[in-house]
């Protein structure tokens, strides 16, 4: 393979996995951030044109993620996306949800830019990440350490939850292999679980009390907006928590072991894996 990828969000929680993983394949990659901090890496703000061409400067792929906490991240990503394409970008790889179907507002519009623009795509659809629990900045994370509790408005609604590691395998097979995916891949792991399930598995694991708490969905809002989340993206993550509790995201697929050729991993084996960080 010629050329270099780009990784945007490549400081995050999948771009800095599929960094590492391309560099012990050998792989010519540049990680794009708002704070450049190494010779492999450049600054980039999705809000900041003038950083995308220097970014894309004899780049052939990228992965994408979409600028967070921003209420139609297409409006800062279409433009960026014509000008890769414009400085012969060949294949994208976009990290969406499998929440957002392909061209509903926002990252929807992405997805199908690049169906009908891209030469080659992927579009990675993965259920909730199971780094949720122990990233600090993250609202799970903070209650399940701090007081034993994750509190949500999902009743006994199932996720799949899938661990960040499966994820990056499945981008990086997206975005080496030599002929392009075309397509878009729901990621789950093994299992659907509620979050009482989590919250059994964490309790088990950890030898810690540990519990799910269910509240109706102002109070969902009220915590999120309380811990100095936005209120319009409050108001989608209890929107999410009510998809999940209809049953939206009651579903496992084989995404992981059909592209990577191994299995993903369980929410059991990740929690024994990160049971220090729980035991706090
Ligand atoms: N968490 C879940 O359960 C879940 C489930 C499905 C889909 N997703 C999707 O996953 C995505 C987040 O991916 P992630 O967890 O890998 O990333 P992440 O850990 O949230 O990190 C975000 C990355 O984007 C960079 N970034 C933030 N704002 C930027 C800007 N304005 N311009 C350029 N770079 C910027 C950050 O670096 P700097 O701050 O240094 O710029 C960082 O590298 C979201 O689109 C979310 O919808 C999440």
């Amino acid at each position: 393979m010629s050329g270099h990828i780009l990784i945007t969000g490549g400081t995050g929680n999948t771009g800095r996995r599929i960094a590492a993983r391309l560099g012990e394949l050998g792989v010519s990659a540049r990680v794009a951030s708002r704070a450049a901090s190494g010779s492999d890496h450049v600054v980039f703000d999705w809000a900041d044109p003038s950083t995308h061409a220097p970014a894309l400067s004899g780049v052939d792929r990228v992965y994408l993620i979409a600028p967070g906490m921003v209420e139609d991240p297409s409006t800062l990503m279409l433009p960026f996306l014509e000008r890769a394409l414009a400085s012969g970008v060949g294949r994208f790889v976009l990290l969406s949800s499998s929440a957002i179907p392909e061209g509903a507002p926002g990252l929807g519009t992405v997805d199908r830019f690049l169906r009908e623009r891209a030469p080659g795509f992927a579009i990675l659809k993965p259920s909730w990440f199971m780094q949720n629990f122990v990233e600090p900045r993250h609202p799970h994370a903070a209650s399940l350490i701090g007081e034993g509790k994750v509190v949500t408005s999902t009743g006994a609604g199932r996720v799949g939850f899938v661990d960040a590691d499966d994820i990056a395998e499945v981008a990086v097979r997206a975005l080496v292999d030599e002929t392009s995916h075309d397509t878009a891949h729901v990621i789950t792991g093994p299992e659907a679980l509620t979050y009482a399930e989590v919250a059994a598995i964490l309790e088990r694991v950890t030898g810690r009390p540990m519990r799910h708490e269910h509240v109706d969905d102002d109070e969902a809002r009220r915590r999120l907006t309380a811990a100095g989340m936005p209120e319009p993206y409050a108001a989608l993550l209890v929107g999410l928590d009510i998809a999940i509790r209809d049953g939206a995201e009651d579903r496992v697929t084989d995404t992981v072991l059909r592209v990577t050729g191994r299995a993903p991993r369980s929410f059991e084996a990740f929690a024994r894996a990160h049971a220090r960080v729980f035991r706090g």
